[in-house]
């Protein structure tokens, strides 16, 4: 399975300078639950805001620039270098923003969580034919900033 994980805004940013625009606590759960055991693929920019390989995840980072390995932890050229990388393994592919643009054509599954503010930054998830996925709207959290876990997945 190749899936994509994001958290989007209403107005669809994903980051800014660098960084994820908002700080919402627990919203990060679903990918750490879905990610562990799994391959996880991301842009260089991505990976050195996190800075670290993360446990328990096989990390696949996507560069044409860098070269750092290191336990569980791979750098490849292109995102078909990353996928065939992973084999037979599910992959999650996790930003950003060139990335998701080429993923979107590529995945099965996109697991989205939907932030519910307009949130000002420089890096947005790209629009995408919603037409060609079935949603699943799974849980929604309420709080300052209320937000909500969805599924879409490819029609066939
Ligand atoms: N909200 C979310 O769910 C979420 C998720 C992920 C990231 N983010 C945010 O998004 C921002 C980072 O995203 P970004 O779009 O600026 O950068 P990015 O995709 O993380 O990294 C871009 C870099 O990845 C490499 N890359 C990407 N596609 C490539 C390809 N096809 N072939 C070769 N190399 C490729 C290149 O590295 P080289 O320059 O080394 O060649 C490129 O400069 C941050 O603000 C981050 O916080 C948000």
């Amino acid at each position: 399975m190749i899936a994509l994980i994001v958290a989007y805004a209403r107005n669809r940013v994903i980051g800014n300078q660098g960084c994820i625009p908002w700080k919402i606590k627990g919203e990060q759960k679903r990918f750490k639950q879905l990610t562990t055991g799994n391959v996880v693929v991301m842009g260089r920019r991505s990976y050195e805001e996190i800075g670290k390989p993360l446990p328990n995840r096989t990390i696949i980072v996507v560069s044409s620039t860098r070269l750092f390995e290191g336990e569980n932890c791979y750098i490849v050229n292109s995102l078909q270098e990353a996928i065939k990388l992973a084999g037979n393994r599910d992959v999650y592919i996790s930003g950003g923003a060139g990335l998701y643009a080429e993923a979107i054509e590529l995945v099965d599954k996109m697991y989205i969580t939907e932030i519910e503010a307009d949130i000002e930054g420089d890096t947005y998830f790209p629009d995408f034919e919603k037409e060609m996925f079935d949603k699943e709207v799974v849980e929604r959290f309420e709080g300052e900033i209320p937000y909500t876990y969805v599924t879409y997945t490819r029609r066939r």
